[in-house]
């Protein structure tokens, strides 16, 4: 309904596609559809209401796309398809920035932030409270945004305060960052600075995705979005899914009325920004301290990070009154909360061999309390991290856990050192398999290259059985230790010959536990191709990748023959993805193992968009089917992967038992023999009819 309502409303200006457009059809055209893709992009990115369905947000984009191809005089700075990235550049451009960014002096205590109080009341000359915002101090990175006539001009890194780099493509592809701002008249120039981050789910699932290809990975949320936002390819940017808080106005003369923090940020939002709304107006030194007790637990479930609270003086005329330091400004401090770091003694370090060979050096620690939680092990991230920190056992160290992520080694205090301590190097062979390592000289990681591995087999199947691939239940860590050492299964593919027999003869699996298992099992190849995809653990294809090129390769023949150019119009799937796939793909031992699950029953042809089409379809499921002739639209295969999917049966030759022959055209003998048998035929269409249970 109210989409209908929407619609009418908003796209009164778009008319449907006429045949032939006119020029100034066209670029009104172009207009109207880049109106509602901001609209509807400001919906879902900075409300977080989204209206727009995305396959009519897709629609629109491509429809705009495919004209600014046309008429590249069309582009717009600010139109929406301007923020997909553009091509990697070798290097950022340093950059002045109009107003220096300044950073904040902090304060660890109530005592501090009173003491501020107090010095910001005596410079102002009153003994009374000055009023406060409040603000939470988002973890992320600080970005300068000009606008000149409404249209973002430039973005850039704070870099040292006076200098930063101009980051302008990664800028754009923050969704949102307008593009243009929501203003009637807007000024020459103005500046604007926030904090571009990246929400902790999103962090995660970049570190989970790193960890999958065996790549280093980002210590915290922070260095992640600092990383992206210096990344010199947008369109990798683009992918990362950054986000962006606006705080900070710089008022040019035209916009005097805004008297205000509070104002500003009123402002910034009206204009199309996203403000965070945890933000308090505090008019007593008890209010501040309400404020800070209140977000030191609450904090803990944003789906970003906050290291502490920012409190600004909100009257403008004051925050001028009182100016700025060196490098601060008097009339702002943040309040930080504790940092949940720690010094404990390194006692040792192991090496883990992860699923793509990587290995991960982990510091065993005196147990620590950090953020509430024991912490007795920390990652060293990867090889290149451990020369950097030249850890020497029984060292001292910073360790950190903040929130979810995992405990790090932050640094090591040499100063404590014990005399004859000995420096740990990484090893020179895989302690899994005992192959020689390799450390390629552009990664930071080392790895075991060694296939047969039995820490990347078991890596191989533990992600195979994952719930976010096949999600077989009940096949644990342990179970796929015990099953690779026992050489039941050494490859994803034994999975579905293992019997609940050779189960049974493990340690503590009784009867019912292996046939659960089994079952378990065999509920895999009901799995989607899409989760199939994922599951086989092709570098750079995590799962939405995984949906992406399912969605786009419908089968996995036409994944396997497909080549790099192929990727080339799928939005999200870069050239080193697609690189990626191909190769995976041209290897033998994978083809040979498509097979082998192809035979087992897995599923490598999607489902119909349509869910109704899966397992038991009444018109399919339990039926036989044959199919023959050159079909339309769908190969042979295909249309066969299609009635298997929903529950029917595919034999080679008609007989009594064939329920129907789908029929194609030069169909020859199977045609004459299913009519004299009295079988049933079916076109592609009927088919597809029945499939979809329309
Ligand atoms: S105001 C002159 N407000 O904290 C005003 N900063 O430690 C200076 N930050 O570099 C910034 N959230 O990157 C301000 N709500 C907020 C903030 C914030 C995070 C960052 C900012 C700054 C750093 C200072």
């Amino acid at each position: 309904m109210f989409f209908n309502r929407y619609f009418k409303a908003v796209l009164g200006e778009i008319n449907i596609v006429a045949e032939v457009l006119l020029d100034s059809e066209i670029q009104s055209r172009a207009i109207a559809l880049r109106k509602i893709l901001q609209q509807a992009s400001y919906e879902y990115h900075v409300l977080d209401a989204p209206i727009m369905e995305d396959s009519v947000y897709d629609n629109f984009y491509h429809e705009l796309q495919n004209l600014e191809t046309q008429y590249p005089q069309l582009i717009t700075p600010d139109s929406p398809t301007q923020r997909v990235g553009e091509k990697p550049t070798t290097q950022f451009v340093s950059v002045q920035h109009n107003i220096p960014l300044y950073s904040l002096e902090n304060a660890f205590t109530s005592n501090d932030v009173i003491t501020w109080q107090e010095r910001c009341q005596k410079g102002i000359s009153t003994p009374n409270f000055l009023d406060s915002i409040c603000e939470l101090k988002i973890d992320g990175s600080a970005i300068a945004l000009t606008y000149e006539h409404g249209i973002l001009v430039r973005g850039a890194t704070r870099g040292d305060g006076a200098w930063g780099e101009d980051i302008t493509p990664n800028i754009k592809t923050i969704r949102s960052i307008p593009l243009r701002l929501n203003l009637e008249n807007p000024p020459d120039r103005l500046e604007i600075r926030g904090e571009a981050f990246l929400p902790i789910a999103v962090f995660e699932s970049i570190n989970q995705e790193r960890s999958q290809q065996g790549e280093a990975l980002f210590a915290n949320p922070r260095n992640a979005a600092a990383g992206t936002l210096r990344q010199l390819d947008s369109r990798k940017v683009s992918n990362r899914r950054l986000d962006f808080f606006a705080y900070t106005l710089h008022i040019p003369q035209d916009l005097g009325d805004i008297t205000s923090q509070s104002e500003a940020l009123e402002f910034l939002q009206q204009v199309g920004f996203r403000v965070n709304p945890n933000k308090t107006l505090c008019k007593s030194i008890q209010e501040l301290q309400d404020y800070y007790d209140h977000w030191s637990t609450e904090r803990l479930k944003l789906p970003y990070m906050t290291d502490g609270m920012v409190i600004k003086l909100n009257n403008f005329p004051q925050q001028a009154q009182l100016g700025f330091t060196q490098r601060t400004p008097r009339w702002a401090i943040a309040w930080k909360y504790p940092a949940e770091e720690m010094p404990t003694v390194i006692e040792s370090v192991t090496v883990q061999v992860g699923r793509t060979g990587t290995l991960t050096p982990i510091a065993e620690l005196r147990p620590v309390l950090l953020a509430g939680t024991t912490v007795s092990r920390a990652t060293l991230h990867n090889s290149d991290r451990l020369a950097e920190l030249d850890l020497h056992l029984g060292d001292t160290a910073i360790v950190r856990k903040a929130g979810e992520i995992i405990p790090e080694v932050v640094r090591i205090l040499t100063e404590l050192r014990p005399s004859g301590a000995v420096r740990f190097v990484m090893p020179s062979h895989c302690p899994e398999c005992g192959q020689p390592v390799l450390k390629p000289e552009d990664e930071s990681a080392t790895r075991c290259i060694n296939q047969e591995c039995p820490a990347i087999v078991r890596g191989a199947i533990e992600h195979w059985v994952s719930r976010e691939a096949l999600d077989i239940n009940g096949i644990g860590e342990k179970l796929v230790r015990q099953l690779v050492t026992e050489n039941y299964v050494n490859s994803v593919a034994d999975l579905y010959a293992l019997t609940s027999e050779q189960l049974q003869s493990l340690d503590r699996m009784g009867q019912k536990s292996a046939d659960k298992i089994i079952k378990a099992i065999a509920q895999s190849k009901t799995k989607p191709w899409a989760r199939v995809l994922y599951g086989l653990g092709i570098r750079h294809v995590g799962s939405t990748n995984a949906q992406t090129i399912s969605d786009n390769f419908p089968n996995v023949e036409l994944l396997a023959n497909a080549s790099p150019e192929a990727f080339a119009s799928i939005y999200s799937i870069g050239e080193e993805i697609a690189q990626a796939v191909c190769k995976w793909f041209r290897k033998e031992t994978n083809q040979y193992l498509i097979k082998r699950l192809q035979t087992s029953g897995l599923q490598f042809v999607s489902e119909m968009k349509d869910s109704k089409a899966i397992a038991l379809n009444p018109n399919i499921a339990g039926k036989t089917f044959v199919v023959t002739g050159t079909l339309p639209t769908l190969k042979r295969d295909e249309a066969k992967e299609l009635i298997k999917a929903a529950g029917g049966k595919v034999t080679d030759s008609v007989s009594k038992k064939t329920n129907y022959l789908v029929v194609g055209a030069e169909a020859g003998s199977k045609l004459e023999k299913a009519e004299s048998l009295g079988v049933s035929c079916l076109s592609e269409s009927e088919l597809l009819k029945l499939i979809t249970l329309e």
